[in-house]
């Protein structure tokens, strides 16, 4: 057991809520001494402006559109959490289907395996729903205006799962999940954006969250059952037809809540606020492998992929301890 747990462990105020793994406490105190003597993702917070909400001079949506994204953002902005149903149509979500059959075919071939992503690669067609600039506009609203692509555009299948076991279950058997089925955060400043490509119903495997508590101090611990009970909070469910959206922002408490013989079929997108970008050459490769040309690519779209494919600098990059820095144009 690392010391972080063990130290946390030390800490801990309710010992009927927190157990093994399931360390994370959403105890004011205990969570504010925490955030004290392990700052790192406060500070990362603050960084990204993903800490403090504030009333924008600047709103950033399209004025044309029919939807009211003011109202969006006022549930995004309340709950760290919100779901568009039948935002992208059941038409659109079918011609992308086509469009990918080869990449959804390849998923559903996994049979004993629980879940499976494949980076998609880039074709036209993908961008609008990857970068639309509503929801893009949406994730500014919710930290700064220095919202990039995190992670290169996915699509994950879940499949054979069990029925959700309780968080003390698995601590008396001692399993451990591998997947996200436990209650947790993500990264400080990640705001994960899903299109569900098949309908999913209000019993079946979904993601579920805690509306409200993307406000705490959230620590990177699992939280048990017994601990989302005394908040007494009604959990929410993501679940819809086809084209559903759903957005999360990372320091929201959610889960995947596993049912036995049902399956999820739907894009994972990943933004953050300025840290963590996931910068991978292979991913790269993969991304570009049907000819995409990133110069049919708008300015708003290169800027908020600017992390994932770096721009051609003028005079190359240099590389200082381990650290890239556009070489300066003046020095031939
Ligand atoms: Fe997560």
């Amino acid at each position: 057991m690392s010391l972080r747990i063990k130290l946390y462990n030390s800490l801990r105020i309710n010992y009927d809520s927190n157990y093994g793994y399931y360390a994370g406490s959403l105890n004011l105190w205990n969570q504010i001494l925490w955030n004290f003597i392990f700052p790192g993702r406060l500070f990362h917070r603050i960084v990204g402006n993903t800490i403090f909400r504030k009333k924008y001079n600047k709103f950033y949506y399209n004025k044309n559109d029919t939807i009211d994204f003011k109202n969006i953002f006022t549930t995004f902005n309340n709950d760290g959490a919100v779901i568009l149903n039948n935002y992208f149509s059941e038409q659109e979500i079918e011609n992308l289907k086509k469009i990918y059959s080869e990449e959804i075919k390849e998923l559903k071939k996994i049979e004993e395996k629980k879940s499976e992503s494949i980076t998609l690669p880039l074709k036209k067609d993908l961008i609008k729903f990857w970068l639309d600039e509503n929801l893009i506009g949406l994730l500014k609203n919710m930290s700064s205006s220095n919202i990039l692509a995190r992670n290169y555009p996915l699509m994950t299948y879940h499949t054979n799962f069990d029925d959700q076991l309780s968080s003390k279950d698995k601590f008396l058997k001692n399993y451990r999940s591998k997947f996200a089925d436990d209650w947790h955060v993500d990264h400080a400043n990640l705001f994960n954006l899903h299109v569900l490509l098949e309908d999913i119903n209000e019993n079946d495997m979904c993601m579920e969250y805690i509306p409200g508590s993307h406000k705490k101090l959230n620590q990177t611990y699992l939280y048990s059952d017994e601990e989302i009970r005394k908040l007494k909070t009604k959990i929410k469910k993501c679940y819809g037809k086809k084209g559903t959206i759903y957005i999360h922002y990372g320091n929201t408490i959610h889960r995947m809540k596993t049912v036995h013989k049902t399956t999820r079929l739907q894009l994972h997108f990943e933004f953050t606020s300025k840290t963590n970008i996931l910068i991978n050459s292979n991913l790269i490769a993969k991304c570009l492998s049907s000819n995409f040309d990133l110069n049919n690519l708008n300015k708003f779209e290169t800027e908020i992929c600017a992390g994932l494919f770096p721009p051609i600098a003028k005079k190359g990059y240099s590389l200082i301890n381990n650290k890239y820095f556009p070489s300066n144009p003046n020095i031939t």
